[in-house]
């Protein structure tokens, strides 16, 4: 199915998952206070946003920005309607997202092997293997998963990542009960053939109804990558606001492409998220602020837009 061109405006409808308070902040040199990670989940809820990805429950030991977990799900004030996954890598994650009274999770592995080895410190195999009985306890809690594959168009440490491998890791994860697969271009290599390609070749065994797009945009390809992924019924697709962002185990890794960037750019399509652009430039602004980088190209432009009208 094509996108339309904006000329027929609500005729599609897109859901954007905000990952910036998790994949965003995870990065992160300073440590950033627990209460300005939850002023940033609320304002993007607030700002229309149906998913923010809130924390991940993994080892303080190897995210230390987010050793807070707990502190996170327990001053969350939740929106109605919103969703907030955690991430958790393992059962003893599971519990203490549970403990938190966390109601969605998310789980990962990498379609690299090598990649997994540096991240999670076991193998495809044995990753699949950990989040096994994730799944077990999250069904028998009514929990819904999601999955990532990470390294989807390329790795850090192997290089080139064949097809069959992320065919291969998504299958697995649709068989093991998760409800939406997200493809992961961890390090921003890929660009928009290589992502028709691949999302075309997920989606021969993987409903395209259950898979999002993940992309970070070292390159500056995401958004190229992302309209392509459109074009090939992709309607789940995972940004950060401001752009933040980056893998600590991803070398190279830039930020996730910029939520405002791909709000602009589904509006322009004539395709609906249900988000507040002016308040998510906003939003993007305030959290550049705090942190001293740039907001993303379009949350500026949107914020300037919108500072000239209240003049
Ligand atoms: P490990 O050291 O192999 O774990 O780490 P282990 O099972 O051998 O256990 C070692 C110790 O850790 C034990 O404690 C466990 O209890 C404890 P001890 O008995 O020695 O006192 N432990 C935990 N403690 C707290 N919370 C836990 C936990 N699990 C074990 N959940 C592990 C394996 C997976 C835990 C570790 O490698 C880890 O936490 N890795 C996190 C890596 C990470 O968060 N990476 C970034 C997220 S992925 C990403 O960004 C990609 C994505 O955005 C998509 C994309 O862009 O592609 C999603
Ligand atoms: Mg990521």
């Amino acid at each position: 199915m094509m996108v339309n061109t904006g000329d027929d405006p609500g005729a599609d409808r897109v859901t954007v998952v905000e990952v910036g308070p998790r994949d965003g902040l995870q990065n992160e040199k300073r440590t950033i206070a627990a209460a300005t990670k939850l002023e940033l989940i609320h304002r993007l809820a607030d700002c229309g946003l149906p998913v923010v990805e809130a924390t991940s429950f993994v080892h303080p030991k190897w995210v230390p920005q987010l050793a807070d977990a707990e502190e996170i799900m327990a001053g969350l004030e939740r929106r109605s309607g919103v969703a907030y996954p955690v991430l958790v890598p393992n059962e003893k994650g599971y519990d203490r997202a549970r403990a938190a009274g966390v109601r969605e999770v998310a789980v990962f592995t990498a379609a690299s092997e090598a990649f997994n080895q540096k991240n999670i410190n076991c193998s495809i195999a044995e990753s699949l293997a950990r989040i096994a009985p994730v799944m077990e306890r999250a069904r028998q809690d009514g929990i819904p998963v999601r999955g990532y594959v990470s390294c989807v168009l390329g790795c850090p440490y192997q290089g080139k990542v064949p097809l069959a491998d992320v065919i291969r890791v998504s299958e697995a994860l649709l068989a093991a009960g998760c409800v939406e697969i997200s493809l992961g271009d961890t390090i921003g290599v890929g660009t928009a053939g290589q992502a028709r390609e691949m999302v075309r070749g997920v989606s021969r065994s993987v409903p395209a109804e259950q898979l999002a797009v993940h992309f970070h945009d070292t390159y500056g390809q995401a958004l190229a990558n992302i309209l392509a992924c459109l074009e090939n019924d992709i309607r789940v697709v995972d940004a950060s606001v401001a752009g933040l962002g980056g893998c600590p185990y991803a070398r190279g890794a830039t930020g996730n492409v910029a939520s405002e960037d791909v709000v602009y750019l589904l509006e322009g399509l004539g395709m609906d998220t249900g988000v507040n652009l002016d308040a998510l430039a906003e939003t993007g602004q305030w959290i550049s602020n705090e942190l001293s980088r740039p907001p993303s190209r379009a949350g500026q432009a949107v914020f300037n837009r919108t500072r000239q009208k209240d003049e």
